[in-house]
């Protein structure tokens, strides 16, 4: 139908006649001559019809944005002065056509190509939406994306083998989608959360280097950077030890900045899950933002309660500050009042702030909104215990110590972005590692920080058992710019200590038996050593193309309620 692409029309070129396909994306009448725009999926071209030498241009003046048509006619180079202010393009040829044929008429398009569309019309319509430039260059990257992903791991000699999407339950963290079977009424295939458990055995196969770009299903509550349906670089290698997979995976992540965004990224750091609780209230710290918290625990020692009288009934308790340097210049009382908003919110309605007016004389400007007023000494402690200089801010949160993380957590982040502290042209990619095996969920039950078949740091299960909280595990998660970008472990491969973690969970010996008997099994038929990982794709793919959300880089999104406002999946 075409000899030529839009965007593949180069300099010899010209002269030549030549048949292109596409969409309008723009018309202008002058006259007798008509401009027009043509897409496709290289790229655009200018049309020209010229009354002189086309004979249908009466069809040609019916043409509408959108339209889908063939044009058949000769490149010429663009003349410098165009008759038509706008029509100068960056692109130096256009065609003038001898030929036109109309695919396909348009409904008038419910998107607006060049604004802000409705995130429910820009689902329905998605198929127009992927029209959009910017969309249509996502999907672009991301085929790159899983091109640059294949070449390097068949470089690094892995095997990439699909593991079944009709199975039994992995255990991830949320809930299973489930599909009925035809055959047995009543029963049921559930969709993986993930290929956990046939990636471990296929290292008992000794497949040895597996990867795999696997969709995924989860149902759970959603959000910007989450679908119940997505897709994971999976990968797992026997016989080595988690080092190796962080220094195979930052050699993967640079080379994908590289190519896709001409970055260099230079170093990759590593830091505990203490250390990161500690410095930023979570295990995802966006670490282009240079604040950290300040612990002030030390400085109220027992008499915390006295200050912060509604701490008495909480057992682990935080009070913590970040410094916010030129703060009392930067920051308004209605940006205040802003900040208390969003602590509002995450249910702290008493927190602090202090003004540092002369750090030499001590003199502060403090706005207390605890109850009790806190005194000079505290404060003159406060100041030279922080390395805060005059004019700068000082919040101060007193809370339970996951409360205050999280409050004093939301606020560095709303801070770093309002004071333009957040430098967003930076990626700062970081190791998470040394997480604790085990959490606490709402009901006070052990539950894995991960999955169930990680390995703990310390393999004597002895000791596991009598203290799982303190017990550390082999994870490591990789986050970059806030989010988690890909999480994995060391794997047990020994079936006691397996059998023991389900114990330590509470999951019954019918559970184990029912759910995990085929694994257990395969566990025995001399299990080598493993380590795996899994990487989110799209989340990765959200951050290589600047996007801000997962749902622009997936082509059919589902809504946050998990819907397809297109198909109206699920029916
Ligand atoms: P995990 O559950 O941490 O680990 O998932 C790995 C990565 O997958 C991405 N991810 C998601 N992306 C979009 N939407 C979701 N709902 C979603 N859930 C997870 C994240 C996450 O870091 N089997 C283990 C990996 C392993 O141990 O090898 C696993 O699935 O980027």
């Amino acid at each position: 139908m075409r000899t030529k692409y839009c965007g593949k029309i180069v300099p010899t070129d010209i002269n030549k006649i030549i048949t292109i396909c596409g969409w309008v994306k723009k018309t202008r009448i002058l006259k007798n001559i008509i401009f027009i725009d043509i897409r496709d999926t290289t790229g655009i071209i200018q049309v020209i019809f010229n009354k002189q030498y086309i004979n249908n241009f009466s069809l040609a003046l019916k043409l509408r944005n959108d339209f889908c048509i063939q044009v058949n006619g000769l490149v010429t180079l663009k003349k410098q002065k165009s008759l038509f202010k706008n029509c100068i393009s960056v692109n130096l040829m256009e065609i003038v056509a001898f030929k036109l044929f109309i695919f396909n008429k348009t409904l008038p398009i419910p998107l607006d190509y060049g604004k802000k569309n409705k995130e429910d019309i820009r689902f329905k319509f998605r198929y127009l939406d992927l029209r959009r430039d910017i969309m249509f260059n996502n999907i672009k990257i991301r085929s790159k994306i899983n091109r640059l992903i294949r070449k390097f791991f068949i470089h690094n000699k892995f095997i990439e083998v699909e593991t079944p999407i009709l199975t039994k339950s992995t255990p991830e963290g949320a809930s299973d989608y489930l599909v009925n079977s035809r055959l047995y009424p009543g029963k049921y295939y559930a969709l993986p959360q993930s290929p956990q458990l046939f990636k471990q055995l296929l290292m008992i196969s000794g497949i040895d280097r597996y990867y795999q770009i696997a969709k995924c299903f989860r149902d759970e509550d959603l959000r910007s950077d989450r679908q119940p349906e997505f897709t994971q670089i999976d990968i797992e290698v026997a016989f080595t030890k988690t080092n190796y997979l962080q220094i195979l995976i930052n050699d993967l992540i640079k080379k994908l900045w590289l190519s896709i965004k001409n970055i260099q990224i230079k170093k990759i750091k590593t830091i505990s899950y203490y250390d990161s609780i500690f410095m930023y209230g979570t295990d995802k710290p966006d670490l282009r933002n240079s604040i950290k918290f300040i612990e002030l625990n030390h400085l109220f020692k027992d008499k915390h309660t006295i200050f912060f009288p509604w701490l008495l009934n909480s057992n682990i308790n935080r009070i913590i500050s970040i410094n916010i340097p030129n703060g009392t210049k930067k920051i308004s009382d209605s940006q205040i009042k802003i900040y208390k908003k969003l602590l509002k919110k995450i249910n702290i309605h008493k927190f602090m702030y202090i003004k540092i007016i002369n750090v030499e004389k001590k003199i502060t400007n403090n706005h207390n909104i605890f109850n009790n007023n806190i005194d000079q000494n505290i404060l003159s402690k406060i100041i030279s215990n922080t390395t805060t200089c005059n004019g700068d801010i000082l919040f101060i949160v007193a809370e339970e110590s996951n409360l205050a993380n999280k409050a004093l957590s939301a606020l560095r982040i709303k801070i770093g972005i309002d004071l333009k502290i957040t430098d967003f042209n930076n990626i700062c990619p970081v190791w998470i590692i040394d997480f604790p095996l085990f959490k606490k969920d709402k009901n006070n039950n052990l539950k894995s920080m991960h999955h169930p078949f990680t390995a703990p740091k310390d393999a004597n299960i002895n000791i596991i058992s009598k203290n799982p909280l303190k017990i550390l595990s082999s994870a490591f998660d990789l986050v970059i710019n806030g989010y988690e970008i890909g999480g994995g472990s060391q794997r047990i491969y020994n079936f006691k200590i397996q059998t023991e973690i389900f114990n330590i969970l509470k999951i019954s010996k019918i559970q184990q038996k029912e759910k995990f008997d085929f694994f257990i099994n395969a566990l025995k038929y001399g299990a080598p050593p493993h380590s795996g990982l899994a990487l989110g794709l799209d989340r990765l793919t959200m951050l290589l193309t600047d996007s801000n959300t997962i749902t622009d880089v997936i082509a059919f999104p589902k809504t946050t309620s998990a819907t397809c406002l297109m198909t109206g999946a699920p029916c």
